[in-house]
Protein backbone atom coordinates (compact mmCIF):
# COMPACT_ATOMS: atom_id res chain seq x y z
CA UNK A 1 0.00 0.00 0.00
CA UNK A 2 1.43 3.27 -0.82
CA UNK A 3 1.96 5.46 2.19
CA UNK A 4 1.20 9.21 2.07
CA UNK A 5 3.84 11.82 2.79
CA UNK A 6 1.60 13.39 5.44
CA UNK A 7 3.67 15.90 6.21
CA UNK A 8 6.78 14.67 6.01
CA UNK A 9 9.37 16.84 4.41
CA UNK A 10 12.99 15.45 2.83
CA UNK A 11 15.80 17.42 4.12
CA UNK A 12 18.07 17.39 1.04
CA UNK A 13 18.95 15.40 -1.98
CA UNK A 14 20.30 11.99 -1.84
CA UNK A 15 24.04 13.13 -2.90
CA UNK A 16 23.54 16.69 -1.26
CA UNK A 17 24.67 14.78 2.00
CA UNK A 18 28.44 15.17 2.99
CA UNK A 19 30.41 14.25 5.88
CA UNK A 20 29.93 17.59 7.35
CA UNK A 21 26.38 16.82 7.87
CA UNK A 22 27.07 13.30 10.30
CA UNK A 23 25.43 13.54 13.46
CA UNK A 24 22.25 15.15 11.79
CA UNK A 25 18.97 13.29 11.28
CA UNK A 26 17.74 13.67 7.78
CA UNK A 27 15.40 12.77 5.62
CA UNK A 28 15.93 11.82 1.51
CA UNK A 29 13.43 10.69 -0.82
CA UNK A 30 13.95 8.31 -3.89
CA UNK A 31 14.32 4.93 -5.18
CA UNK A 32 15.45 1.50 -4.57
CA UNK A 33 18.86 1.52 -6.55
CA UNK A 34 20.03 -2.08 -5.00
CA UNK A 35 19.35 -3.74 -1.94
CA UNK A 36 21.69 -6.17 0.30
CA UNK A 37 19.75 -8.62 3.29
CA UNK A 38 22.38 -9.48 5.46
CA UNK A 39 19.96 -10.77 7.87
CA UNK A 40 20.43 -8.59 10.98
CA UNK A 41 21.35 -5.91 8.91
CA UNK A 42 19.68 -4.60 5.63
CA UNK A 43 21.44 -2.34 3.25
CA UNK A 44 19.98 -0.11 0.60
CA UNK A 45 21.13 2.46 -1.86
CA UNK A 46 18.34 5.43 -2.15
CA UNK A 47 18.83 6.97 -5.47
CA UNK A 48 17.42 10.28 -6.80
CA UNK A 49 18.24 12.96 -9.43
CA UNK A 50 21.56 13.69 -7.55
CA UNK A 51 22.73 10.25 -6.90
CA UNK A 52 22.70 7.32 -4.25
CA UNK A 53 23.20 6.93 -0.69
CA UNK A 54 23.09 4.19 1.17
CA UNK A 55 20.51 3.75 4.08
CA UNK A 56 21.08 0.62 6.19
CA UNK A 57 18.13 -0.87 8.39
CA UNK A 58 18.62 -2.58 11.89
CA UNK A 59 16.47 -3.69 14.48
CA UNK A 60 19.06 -1.56 16.89
CA UNK A 61 18.24 1.79 15.42
CA UNK A 62 14.83 1.11 14.56
CA UNK A 63 12.61 -2.27 14.67
CA UNK A 64 9.25 -1.01 12.81
CA UNK A 65 11.54 0.02 9.95
CA UNK A 66 13.82 -2.73 9.61
CA UNK A 67 11.01 -5.40 9.55
CA UNK A 68 9.35 -3.03 6.79
CA UNK A 69 12.38 -2.72 4.45
CA UNK A 70 12.33 -6.73 4.05
CA UNK A 71 9.67 -5.90 1.13
CA UNK A 72 12.00 -3.22 -0.51
CA UNK A 73 12.36 -4.08 -3.91
CA UNK A 74 14.16 -2.48 -6.86
CA UNK A 75 12.56 0.73 -7.31
CA UNK A 76 10.24 1.49 -5.08
CA UNK A 77 9.91 5.02 -3.89
CA UNK A 78 10.76 5.37 -0.35
CA UNK A 79 10.96 8.22 2.01
CA UNK A 80 14.01 7.47 4.54
CA UNK A 81 14.40 9.07 7.68
CA UNK A 82 17.96 8.61 9.96
CA UNK A 83 21.13 9.79 11.68
CA UNK A 84 23.89 10.43 8.93
CA UNK A 85 26.92 8.63 9.83
CA UNK A 86 30.38 8.18 9.05
CA UNK A 87 30.81 4.18 7.61
CA UNK A 88 33.69 1.81 9.39
CA UNK A 89 36.95 2.38 7.56
CA UNK A 90 36.59 -1.53 6.07
CA UNK A 91 33.15 0.16 4.40
CA UNK A 92 34.27 2.87 2.68
CA UNK A 93 33.10 2.91 -0.91
CA UNK A 94 35.21 5.43 -2.84
CA UNK A 95 33.23 5.27 -6.22
CA UNK A 96 30.22 6.83 -4.58
CA UNK A 97 30.52 10.38 -4.09
CA UNK A 98 28.98 9.86 -0.43
CA UNK A 99 30.63 5.95 -0.28
CA UNK A 100 32.14 7.69 3.54
CA UNK A 101 28.56 7.76 5.08
CA UNK A 102 25.46 6.53 5.61
CA UNK A 103 22.18 6.67 6.78
CA UNK A 104 21.32 4.65 9.84
CA UNK A 105 17.48 4.36 9.24
CA UNK A 106 14.95 5.51 11.91
CA UNK A 107 11.82 5.56 10.09
CA UNK A 108 10.42 4.24 6.55
CA UNK A 109 7.50 5.42 4.39
CA UNK A 110 7.03 3.06 1.19
CA UNK A 111 5.49 5.70 -1.00
CA UNK A 112 5.08 3.33 -3.79
CA UNK A 113 5.92 0.02 -5.25
CA UNK A 114 7.15 -0.96 -8.56
CA UNK A 115 6.86 -3.85 -10.33
CA UNK A 116 10.15 -6.04 -11.43
CA UNK A 117 11.32 -3.18 -14.20
CA UNK A 118 11.86 -4.67 -17.98
CA UNK A 119 15.45 -4.10 -17.83
CA UNK A 120 17.78 -3.18 -14.47
CA UNK A 121 17.90 0.78 -14.27
CA UNK A 122 22.09 1.17 -13.80
CA UNK A 123 24.64 2.59 -16.41
CA UNK A 124 25.85 -0.89 -16.83
CA UNK A 125 22.79 -1.47 -18.79
CA UNK A 126 24.10 0.05 -22.08
CA UNK A 127 23.77 -2.94 -23.56
CA UNK A 128 19.80 -3.26 -23.54
CA UNK A 129 17.99 -2.99 -26.67
CA UNK A 130 17.24 0.43 -27.48
CA UNK A 131 13.55 -0.38 -28.25
CA UNK A 132 13.12 -1.99 -24.71
CA UNK A 133 14.55 1.62 -23.65
CA UNK A 134 12.44 3.93 -25.25
CA UNK A 135 9.33 2.25 -24.61
CA UNK A 136 10.22 2.39 -21.80
CA UNK A 137 11.60 5.81 -21.80
CA UNK A 138 10.51 6.88 -18.10
CA UNK A 139 12.50 3.99 -16.56
CA UNK A 140 15.58 4.79 -18.92
CA UNK A 141 15.72 8.47 -17.74
CA UNK A 142 16.28 7.17 -14.54
CA UNK A 143 19.60 5.70 -15.38
CA UNK A 144 22.17 8.68 -13.98
CA UNK A 145 23.90 8.91 -17.30
CA UNK A 146 20.86 9.87 -19.27
CA UNK A 147 19.98 12.60 -16.77
CA UNK A 148 23.11 13.59 -16.87
CA UNK A 149 22.16 14.81 -20.48
CA UNK A 150 19.24 16.60 -19.95
CA UNK A 151 21.10 18.24 -16.37
CA UNK A 152 23.57 19.63 -19.02
CA UNK A 153 20.37 20.83 -21.33
CA UNK A 154 19.18 22.92 -19.02
CA UNK A 155 22.93 24.35 -18.22
CA UNK A 156 23.48 25.25 -21.88
CA UNK A 157 20.04 26.22 -21.73
CA UNK A 158 20.98 28.55 -19.05
CA UNK A 159 24.27 30.02 -20.45
CA UNK A 160 22.95 31.01 -23.39
CA UNK A 161 19.93 32.83 -21.89
CA UNK A 162 21.90 34.64 -19.55
CA UNK A 163 24.91 35.09 -22.31
CA UNK A 164 22.31 36.83 -24.98
CA UNK A 165 20.81 39.24 -22.41
CA UNK A 166 23.54 40.47 -21.12
CA UNK A 167 24.50 41.12 -25.30
CA UNK A 168 21.06 42.85 -25.15
CA UNK A 169 19.44 40.02 -26.98
CA UNK A 170 16.08 39.08 -26.11
CA UNK A 171 13.70 36.47 -25.71
CA UNK A 172 10.98 36.91 -28.00
CA UNK A 173 8.71 33.41 -29.07
CA UNK A 174 7.95 33.33 -32.36
CA UNK A 175 4.96 30.95 -33.86
CA UNK A 176 4.31 27.27 -34.01
CA UNK A 177 1.10 27.62 -36.26
CA UNK A 178 2.30 29.43 -39.53
CA UNK A 179 2.98 29.12 -42.95
CA UNK A 180 5.79 27.32 -44.76
CA UNK A 181 9.03 28.48 -44.72
CA UNK A 182 11.34 26.93 -47.54
CA UNK A 183 14.32 25.61 -45.12
CA UNK A 184 14.84 22.55 -47.34
CA UNK A 185 12.67 19.96 -45.80
CA UNK A 186 9.28 18.76 -46.11
CA UNK A 187 6.71 20.71 -43.84
CA UNK A 188 4.47 18.95 -40.98
CA UNK A 189 1.10 20.25 -41.83
CA UNK A 190 -1.66 21.12 -39.31
CA UNK A 191 -5.04 21.63 -40.77
CA UNK A 192 -7.02 24.07 -39.96
CA UNK A 193 -10.99 23.23 -38.72
CA UNK A 194 -12.05 26.88 -39.21
CA UNK A 195 -10.63 26.76 -42.95
CA UNK A 196 -11.54 23.65 -44.58
CA UNK A 197 -9.00 22.48 -46.58
CA UNK A 198 -6.04 24.72 -45.39
CA UNK A 199 -3.35 24.02 -43.27
CA UNK A 200 -0.69 25.13 -41.29
CA UNK A 201 3.15 24.42 -41.57
CA UNK A 202 5.02 23.56 -38.21
CA UNK A 203 8.25 25.87 -38.61
CA UNK A 204 11.21 24.46 -40.10
CA UNK A 205 12.83 27.43 -38.42
CA UNK A 206 11.78 30.98 -37.17
CA UNK A 207 13.89 32.43 -39.95
CA UNK A 208 11.31 34.57 -41.50
CA UNK A 209 9.53 36.03 -38.02
CA UNK A 210 13.01 36.69 -36.72
CA UNK A 211 14.06 38.75 -39.71
CA UNK A 212 10.35 40.67 -39.59
CA UNK A 213 11.17 41.21 -35.60
CA UNK A 214 14.57 42.82 -37.26
CA UNK A 215 11.99 45.31 -39.39
CA UNK A 216 9.90 45.64 -36.55
CA UNK A 217 13.17 47.68 -34.45
CA UNK A 218 13.82 44.88 -31.95
CA UNK A 219 17.31 45.23 -32.76
CA UNK A 220 18.25 41.73 -31.07
CA UNK A 221 16.51 38.16 -30.88
CA UNK A 222 17.06 35.03 -29.76
CA UNK A 223 15.10 32.08 -28.50
CA UNK A 224 15.03 28.14 -27.74
CA UNK A 225 13.40 27.50 -30.73
CA UNK A 226 11.62 24.24 -31.51
CA UNK A 227 11.93 23.48 -35.20
CA UNK A 228 10.45 20.59 -37.30
CA UNK A 229 10.97 18.99 -40.20
CA UNK A 230 9.91 16.21 -42.09
CA UNK A 231 13.33 14.37 -43.22
CA UNK A 232 14.84 11.30 -42.76
CA UNK A 233 16.34 10.45 -39.42
CA UNK A 234 20.34 10.50 -39.00
CA UNK A 235 22.41 10.38 -35.49
CA UNK A 236 22.30 14.15 -35.61
CA UNK A 237 18.80 14.39 -36.80
CA UNK A 238 15.21 14.34 -35.59
CA UNK A 239 12.08 15.64 -36.75
CA UNK A 240 11.72 17.88 -34.49
CA UNK A 241 14.34 19.44 -32.88
CA UNK A 242 15.54 22.91 -30.84
CA UNK A 243 17.99 25.46 -32.26
CA UNK A 244 19.61 28.13 -30.28
CA UNK A 245 18.10 30.81 -33.25
CA UNK A 246 19.12 35.14 -33.21
CA UNK A 247 19.03 37.92 -34.83
CA UNK A 248 20.98 40.98 -34.94
CA UNK A 249 20.38 44.33 -36.82
CA UNK A 250 23.19 46.82 -38.53
CA UNK A 251 25.82 44.05 -38.97
CA UNK A 252 28.21 42.25 -40.67
CA UNK A 253 29.25 38.43 -40.50
CA UNK A 254 31.95 39.52 -38.72
CA UNK A 255 29.88 40.80 -35.90
CA UNK A 256 27.10 37.88 -35.77
CA UNK A 257 30.53 35.83 -35.56
CA UNK A 258 32.61 37.34 -32.85
CA UNK A 259 29.14 37.50 -30.85
CA UNK A 260 28.77 33.96 -31.24
CA UNK A 261 32.77 32.79 -30.44
CA UNK A 262 32.05 34.77 -27.18
CA UNK A 263 28.80 32.04 -26.56
CA UNK A 264 30.57 28.89 -27.60
CA UNK A 265 33.78 30.26 -25.32
CA UNK A 266 31.92 30.52 -22.16
CA UNK A 267 29.68 27.40 -22.55
CA UNK A 268 33.23 25.32 -22.46
CA UNK A 269 35.01 27.47 -19.90
CA UNK A 270 31.71 27.54 -17.58
CA UNK A 271 30.77 23.40 -18.43
CA UNK A 272 33.86 22.01 -18.58
CA UNK A 273 36.39 24.18 -17.46
CA UNK A 274 38.08 24.44 -21.08
CA UNK A 275 39.72 28.09 -22.82
CA UNK A 276 38.78 27.74 -26.08
CA UNK A 277 41.14 29.67 -28.03
CA UNK A 278 39.31 32.55 -30.43
CA UNK A 279 38.94 33.92 -33.17
CA UNK A 280 38.11 30.37 -34.63
CA UNK A 281 39.88 29.74 -37.61
CA UNK A 282 37.81 30.37 -40.59
CA UNK A 283 37.74 28.37 -44.17
CA UNK A 284 35.90 29.53 -47.02
CA UNK A 285 33.99 26.73 -48.79
CA UNK A 286 35.91 25.79 -51.48
CA UNK A 287 39.54 25.51 -49.94
CA UNK A 288 37.29 22.98 -47.50
CA UNK A 289 35.67 20.61 -50.52
CA UNK A 290 39.52 20.57 -51.69
CA UNK A 291 41.89 20.21 -49.13
CA UNK A 292 38.82 17.58 -47.25
CA UNK A 293 36.23 16.82 -49.71
CA UNK A 294 33.68 18.24 -47.20
CA UNK A 295 32.09 21.50 -46.66
CA UNK A 296 31.88 20.38 -42.32
CA UNK A 297 35.54 19.39 -42.15
CA UNK A 298 36.78 17.65 -39.04
CA UNK A 299 40.37 19.03 -39.13
CA UNK A 300 41.24 17.62 -35.67
CA UNK A 301 43.13 15.12 -38.23
CA UNK A 302 45.14 15.17 -41.79
CA UNK A 303 44.67 12.85 -44.55
CA UNK A 304 44.04 16.05 -47.06
CA UNK A 305 43.24 15.46 -50.33
CA UNK A 306 45.63 16.47 -53.33
CA UNK A 307 44.30 16.70 -56.72
CA UNK A 308 46.64 14.79 -59.19
CA UNK A 309 44.57 15.61 -62.46
CA UNK A 310 47.32 17.81 -64.31
CA UNK A 311 49.64 14.75 -63.62
CA UNK A 312 47.64 12.02 -64.82
CA UNK A 313 45.77 14.34 -68.24
CA UNK A 314 47.64 12.58 -70.18
CA UNK A 315 48.10 8.96 -68.97
CA UNK A 316 46.87 5.43 -70.43
CA UNK A 317 44.35 4.64 -67.66
CA UNK A 318 41.16 5.77 -69.69
CA UNK A 319 39.18 5.86 -66.29
CA UNK A 320 41.20 8.72 -65.45
CA UNK A 321 41.58 10.67 -68.44
CA UNK A 322 37.80 10.76 -69.38
CA UNK A 323 37.20 12.02 -66.16
CA UNK A 324 39.04 14.88 -66.60
CA UNK A 325 37.89 15.28 -70.61
CA UNK A 326 34.51 15.60 -68.67
CA UNK A 327 35.03 18.41 -66.77
CA UNK A 328 36.06 16.63 -63.47
CA UNK A 329 39.08 15.67 -61.10
CA UNK A 330 41.56 13.03 -60.07
CA UNK A 331 42.77 13.55 -56.99
CA UNK A 332 43.75 11.18 -53.77
CA UNK A 333 43.88 11.14 -50.23
CA UNK A 334 47.79 8.96 -48.18
CA UNK A 335 46.36 6.81 -45.39
CA UNK A 336 49.27 6.60 -43.60
CA UNK A 337 51.48 3.74 -42.38
CA UNK A 338 48.53 2.11 -43.78
CA UNK A 339 50.06 -0.71 -46.02
CA UNK A 340 50.15 -3.36 -43.87
CA UNK A 341 47.17 -3.02 -42.21
CA UNK A 342 44.78 -3.17 -44.50
CA UNK A 343 43.94 -6.45 -45.82
CA UNK A 344 42.65 -7.06 -49.26
CA UNK A 345 39.30 -7.53 -47.70
CA UNK A 346 39.96 -4.35 -46.05
CA UNK A 347 40.79 -2.50 -49.38
CA UNK A 348 37.74 -4.32 -51.19
CA UNK A 349 35.58 -2.63 -48.79
CA UNK A 350 37.01 0.99 -48.71
CA UNK A 351 36.19 0.65 -52.18
CA UNK A 352 32.79 -0.69 -51.38
CA UNK A 353 32.56 2.64 -49.35
CA UNK A 354 33.60 4.83 -52.54
CA UNK A 355 30.73 3.54 -54.72
CA UNK A 356 28.26 3.58 -51.59
CA UNK A 357 29.65 7.70 -52.39
CA UNK A 358 28.34 6.83 -56.39
CA UNK A 359 32.28 6.85 -57.43
CA UNK A 360 32.60 4.32 -60.23
CA UNK A 361 35.68 2.64 -58.17
CA UNK A 362 38.87 3.83 -56.32
CA UNK A 363 42.46 3.08 -57.42
CA UNK A 364 45.44 2.72 -55.00
CA UNK A 365 48.90 2.68 -54.46
CA UNK A 366 50.69 0.97 -51.94
CA UNK A 367 54.21 2.08 -50.72
CA UNK A 368 55.31 -1.25 -49.07
CA UNK A 369 57.92 -0.04 -46.14
CA UNK A 370 61.04 -1.47 -48.01
CA UNK A 371 59.69 0.62 -50.65
CA UNK A 372 58.28 -2.11 -53.39
CA UNK A 373 54.86 -0.47 -55.37
CA UNK A 374 52.24 -2.36 -55.74
CA UNK A 375 49.44 -0.97 -57.07
CA UNK A 376 46.06 -1.56 -59.31
CA UNK A 377 46.95 1.00 -61.98
CA UNK A 378 50.84 0.25 -61.90
CA UNK A 379 50.72 -0.62 -65.33
CA UNK A 380 49.56 2.38 -66.70
CA UNK A 381 52.44 4.36 -65.24
CA UNK A 382 56.04 4.62 -65.73
CA UNK A 383 58.41 4.52 -62.66
CA UNK A 384 59.11 8.04 -63.34
CA UNK A 385 55.59 8.88 -63.26
CA UNK A 386 54.64 6.91 -60.45
CA UNK A 387 57.25 8.89 -58.65
CA UNK A 388 55.65 12.37 -59.58
CA UNK A 389 52.13 11.25 -57.80
CA UNK A 390 53.69 10.13 -54.68
CA UNK A 391 55.30 13.07 -54.30
CA UNK A 392 52.32 15.02 -54.69
CA UNK A 393 50.15 12.47 -52.40
CA UNK A 394 52.49 13.42 -50.05
CA UNK A 395 53.23 9.73 -49.39
CA UNK A 396 56.06 8.02 -47.92
CA UNK A 397 57.08 4.14 -47.63
CA UNK A 398 54.31 2.27 -45.75
CA UNK A 399 51.63 4.56 -46.56
CA UNK A 400 48.58 3.62 -49.25
CA UNK A 401 47.40 6.55 -51.55
CA UNK A 402 43.70 6.33 -52.25
CA UNK A 403 42.70 7.81 -55.75
CA UNK A 404 38.96 8.26 -57.30
CA UNK A 405 38.29 10.27 -60.75
CA UNK A 406 34.86 11.62 -61.64
CA UNK A 407 32.73 14.80 -61.42
CA UNK A 408 34.31 16.90 -58.75
CA UNK A 409 30.99 17.00 -56.84
CA UNK A 410 31.22 12.63 -56.33
CA UNK A 411 35.53 13.09 -56.08
CA UNK A 412 34.57 15.18 -53.25
CA UNK A 413 31.86 13.27 -51.59
CA UNK A 414 33.74 9.46 -51.87
CA UNK A 415 37.40 11.06 -50.95
CA UNK A 416 35.56 13.29 -48.14
CA UNK A 417 34.11 9.85 -46.77
CA UNK A 418 36.80 7.87 -47.16
CA UNK A 419 38.96 9.95 -45.25
CA UNK A 420 36.68 9.99 -42.60
CA UNK A 421 36.83 6.32 -42.60
CA UNK A 422 40.81 6.41 -42.38
CA UNK A 423 40.74 8.83 -39.83
CA UNK A 424 38.19 6.48 -37.46
CA UNK A 425 40.09 3.11 -38.67
CA UNK A 426 44.00 4.13 -38.32
CA UNK A 427 43.04 5.85 -34.84
CA UNK A 428 43.86 9.11 -35.86
CA UNK A 429 41.14 11.22 -34.39
CA UNK A 430 41.87 12.38 -30.81
CA UNK A 431 38.07 12.49 -28.63
CA UNK A 432 39.56 15.16 -26.36
CA UNK A 433 39.60 17.35 -29.56
CA UNK A 434 37.73 19.89 -29.49
CA UNK A 435 38.05 21.86 -33.28
CA UNK A 436 36.04 24.51 -34.22
CA UNK A 437 35.98 26.29 -37.87
CA UNK A 438 33.98 28.67 -39.68
CA UNK A 439 33.08 27.66 -43.13
CA UNK A 440 32.41 30.79 -45.51
CA UNK A 441 31.85 31.91 -48.28
CA UNK A 442 29.13 29.20 -49.29
CA UNK A 443 27.81 29.15 -53.01
CA UNK A 444 24.98 31.10 -52.43
CA UNK A 445 22.74 28.96 -54.82
CA UNK A 446 23.46 25.11 -56.24
CA UNK A 447 22.34 23.31 -59.18
CA UNK A 448 19.33 20.85 -58.78
CA UNK A 449 19.45 17.95 -61.26
CA UNK A 450 16.54 16.40 -60.44
CA UNK A 451 14.36 19.93 -60.36
CA UNK A 452 16.19 21.03 -63.35
CA UNK A 453 16.75 24.70 -61.54
CA UNK A 454 18.56 26.62 -59.08
CA UNK A 455 18.14 26.23 -55.25
CA UNK A 456 19.39 28.28 -52.18
CA UNK A 457 22.24 26.55 -50.97
CA UNK A 458 21.00 27.88 -47.42
CA UNK A 459 17.72 29.74 -47.42
CA UNK A 460 16.81 31.89 -50.15
CA UNK A 461 16.94 34.91 -47.27
CA UNK A 462 20.86 35.06 -47.63
CA UNK A 463 22.62 37.78 -48.92
CA UNK A 464 25.13 37.93 -52.05
CA UNK A 465 28.42 38.79 -51.67
CA UNK A 466 28.63 42.38 -52.62
CA UNK A 467 31.41 41.66 -54.98
CA UNK A 468 29.43 38.74 -56.50
CA UNK A 469 25.84 40.71 -56.99
CA UNK A 470 26.65 41.35 -60.61
CA UNK A 471 26.40 37.71 -61.47
CA UNK A 472 23.36 36.84 -60.16
CA UNK A 473 21.59 37.39 -63.42
CA UNK A 474 24.02 36.02 -65.65
CA UNK A 475 26.05 33.19 -63.66
CA UNK A 476 24.02 32.49 -60.36
CA UNK A 477 25.83 28.95 -59.97
CA UNK A 478 29.06 31.58 -59.34
CA UNK A 479 27.59 33.81 -57.03
CA UNK A 480 28.84 33.14 -53.25
CA UNK A 481 26.55 34.11 -49.98
CA UNK A 482 27.24 35.91 -47.25
CA UNK A 483 26.65 32.77 -45.62
CA UNK A 484 29.28 30.89 -42.38
CA UNK A 485 28.73 27.47 -40.70
CA UNK A 486 30.39 26.54 -37.65
CA UNK A 487 31.94 23.27 -37.77
CA UNK A 488 32.61 21.41 -34.42
CA UNK A 489 34.79 18.47 -35.18
CA UNK A 490 33.27 17.72 -38.26
CA UNK A 491 29.55 18.33 -37.17
CA UNK A 492 27.28 21.22 -38.72
CA UNK A 493 26.44 23.00 -34.63
CA UNK A 494 25.17 25.92 -36.59
CA UNK A 495 24.85 28.35 -39.38
CA UNK A 496 23.64 31.49 -40.48
CA UNK A 497 24.09 34.34 -42.83
CA UNK A 498 23.94 37.78 -43.60
CA UNK A 499 20.49 38.78 -45.13
CA UNK A 500 19.04 40.45 -48.11
CA UNK A 501 17.10 43.58 -46.53
CA UNK A 502 15.80 44.61 -50.15
CA UNK A 503 13.10 44.06 -52.24
CA UNK A 504 14.84 43.91 -55.22
CA UNK A 505 17.49 41.93 -54.64
CA UNK A 506 15.35 39.39 -52.61
CA UNK A 507 13.15 39.35 -56.11
CA UNK A 508 15.67 38.75 -58.11
CA UNK A 509 16.72 35.59 -55.33
CA UNK A 510 13.46 34.35 -55.68
CA UNK A 511 14.07 34.46 -59.53
CA UNK A 512 17.19 33.04 -60.01
CA UNK A 513 15.77 30.03 -58.16
CA UNK A 514 12.74 29.26 -60.36
CA UNK A 515 9.78 31.01 -58.52
CA UNK A 516 7.73 32.98 -60.38
CA UNK A 517 6.46 36.45 -59.61
CA UNK A 518 3.00 35.26 -58.66
CA UNK A 519 4.72 32.66 -56.59
CA UNK A 520 6.63 34.76 -54.55
CA UNK A 521 4.12 37.47 -54.32
CA UNK A 522 1.63 34.59 -53.36
CA UNK A 523 3.94 32.73 -50.35
CA UNK A 524 6.48 36.09 -49.28
CA UNK A 525 4.19 38.95 -50.00
CA UNK A 526 4.12 39.72 -46.53
CA UNK A 527 8.20 40.03 -46.43
CA UNK A 528 8.50 41.81 -49.77
CA UNK A 529 6.27 44.34 -48.45
CA UNK A 530 8.03 44.40 -45.47
CA UNK A 531 11.12 45.69 -47.68
CA UNK A 532 9.08 48.58 -48.49
CA UNK A 533 9.04 49.79 -44.81
CA UNK A 534 13.14 50.55 -44.02
CA UNK A 535 14.50 47.14 -43.27
CA UNK A 536 17.50 47.60 -41.88
CA UNK A 537 20.52 45.26 -42.94
CA UNK A 538 20.42 42.27 -40.73
CA UNK A 539 22.00 38.61 -40.31
CA UNK A 540 22.02 35.96 -37.53
CA UNK A 541 22.80 32.10 -37.07
CA UNK A 542 20.77 29.14 -35.43
CA UNK A 543 22.79 26.19 -34.01
CA UNK A 544 21.47 22.98 -33.33
CA UNK A 545 20.97 22.77 -29.86
CA UNK A 546 20.37 18.83 -29.54
CA UNK A 547 24.17 18.57 -31.37
CA UNK A 548 25.84 21.27 -29.19
CA UNK A 549 24.81 19.13 -26.11
CA UNK A 550 25.55 15.77 -28.00
CA UNK A 551 28.94 16.92 -28.68
CA UNK A 552 29.53 18.25 -25.51
CA UNK A 553 28.55 15.31 -23.23
CA UNK A 554 30.78 13.07 -26.11
CA UNK A 555 27.15 11.24 -27.17
CA UNK A 556 27.12 9.71 -30.30
CA UNK A 557 23.15 10.72 -31.63
CA UNK A 558 21.04 13.39 -30.54
CA UNK A 559 18.73 10.90 -29.33
CA UNK A 560 20.56 10.35 -26.27
CA UNK A 561 20.01 13.98 -25.07
CA UNK A 562 16.48 14.66 -26.32
CA UNK A 563 14.22 13.60 -23.22
CA UNK A 564 11.57 11.83 -25.52
CA UNK A 565 13.24 11.09 -28.81
CA UNK A 566 11.67 9.44 -31.78
CA UNK A 567 13.09 6.40 -33.76
CA UNK A 568 14.11 5.95 -37.16
CA UNK A 569 10.55 5.68 -38.55
CA UNK A 570 9.61 8.85 -36.98
CA UNK A 571 7.28 7.48 -34.74
CA UNK A 572 7.79 7.78 -30.83
CA UNK A 573 7.53 4.14 -29.22
CA UNK A 574 6.94 4.73 -26.04
CA UNK A 575 2.82 6.91 -26.27
CA UNK A 576 2.82 4.97 -30.74
CA UNK A 577 2.60 8.46 -31.92
CA UNK A 578 1.69 8.71 -34.94
CA UNK A 579 -1.39 7.59 -34.39
CA UNK A 580 -4.90 7.44 -36.28
CA UNK A 581 -7.87 9.59 -35.13
CA UNK A 582 -11.00 9.20 -35.19
CA UNK A 583 -13.88 9.63 -37.81
CA UNK A 584 -15.22 12.68 -35.98
CA UNK A 585 -12.57 14.59 -35.61
CA UNK A 586 -11.36 13.97 -39.61
CA UNK A 587 -15.08 15.00 -40.48
CA UNK A 588 -14.74 18.11 -38.57
CA UNK A 589 -11.39 19.25 -40.56
CA UNK A 590 -13.14 18.04 -43.87
CA UNK A 591 -10.64 15.35 -44.40
CA UNK A 592 -10.26 11.82 -45.74
CA UNK A 593 -8.26 9.15 -45.70
CA UNK A 594 -7.79 7.70 -49.12
CA UNK A 595 -4.02 6.07 -49.03
CA UNK A 596 -3.86 2.48 -47.57
CA UNK A 597 -3.35 2.19 -43.87
CA UNK A 598 -0.65 0.24 -42.42
CA UNK A 599 -3.06 -1.92 -40.38
P1 LIG B 1 19.83 25.36 -40.73
O1 LIG B 1 18.80 24.72 -41.55
O2 LIG B 1 21.27 25.24 -41.17
O3 LIG B 1 19.60 26.94 -40.63
O4 LIG B 1 19.71 24.85 -39.24
C1 LIG B 1 20.55 25.35 -38.21
C2 LIG B 1 21.11 24.21 -37.40
O5 LIG B 1 20.07 23.40 -36.87
C3 LIG B 1 20.52 22.06 -36.73
N1 LIG B 1 19.58 21.15 -37.43
C4 LIG B 1 19.09 20.02 -36.89
N2 LIG B 1 19.31 19.43 -35.71
C5 LIG B 1 18.65 18.29 -35.45
N3 LIG B 1 17.78 17.70 -36.29
C6 LIG B 1 17.51 18.26 -37.50
N4 LIG B 1 16.63 17.69 -38.30
C7 LIG B 1 18.20 19.47 -37.85
N5 LIG B 1 18.19 20.28 -38.93
C8 LIG B 1 19.03 21.29 -38.65
C9 LIG B 1 21.91 22.00 -37.34
C10 LIG B 1 21.95 23.24 -38.20
O6 LIG B 1 23.26 23.73 -38.35
N6 LIG B 1 17.10 29.54 -40.25
C11 LIG B 1 18.44 29.03 -40.50
C12 LIG B 1 19.47 29.64 -39.60
C13 LIG B 1 19.83 31.06 -39.97
O7 LIG B 1 20.09 31.29 -41.15
O8 LIG B 1 19.86 31.89 -39.06
C14 LIG B 1 18.41 27.52 -40.30
O9 LIG B 1 17.49 26.94 -39.79
O10 LIG B 1 22.86 22.08 -36.31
Amino acid sequence: MAEQLAGLKRTCRCAELTKEDVGKTVTVMGWVHARRDLGALLFAWIRDVSGVIQAVFSEDFDKEAYEKASALRHEFVVAVTGTLVLRDESAVNRDLKTGEIEINATSLKILNASEVPPFHIDDSSDNVNDALRLTYRYLDLRRPEVQKGLIMRHEVAQIARNYFSEQQFMEIETPILTKSTPEGARDYLVPSRVHPGKFYALPQSPQLYKQLLMIAGMDRYFQLARCFRDEDLRADRQPEFTQIDLEMSFVEADDVISVNEGFIKKVFKDLKGIDLVTPFPRMCYREAMERYGSDKPDTRFGVEIHDLSDLVKDCEFGVFTSAIEAGGSVRCITAPDAAEKFSRKDMDKLVDLCKLFRAKGMAWITIMPDGEIKSSIAKFFTEEQMQTIIARAEAKAGDVIMIVADRNRVVFDALGNLRLEIGKRLDLINPDDYNFLWVTEFPLLEYDEEEGRYVAMHHPFTSPMDEDLHLLDTNPGEVRAKAYDIILNGVELGGGSIRIHSQEIQKKMFKAIGMSEEEAQSRFSFLLDAFRFGAPPHGGMAYGFDRLIMLLSGKSSIRDIIAFPKVQNASELMNGAPSYVDDKQLTELALSITAETEE
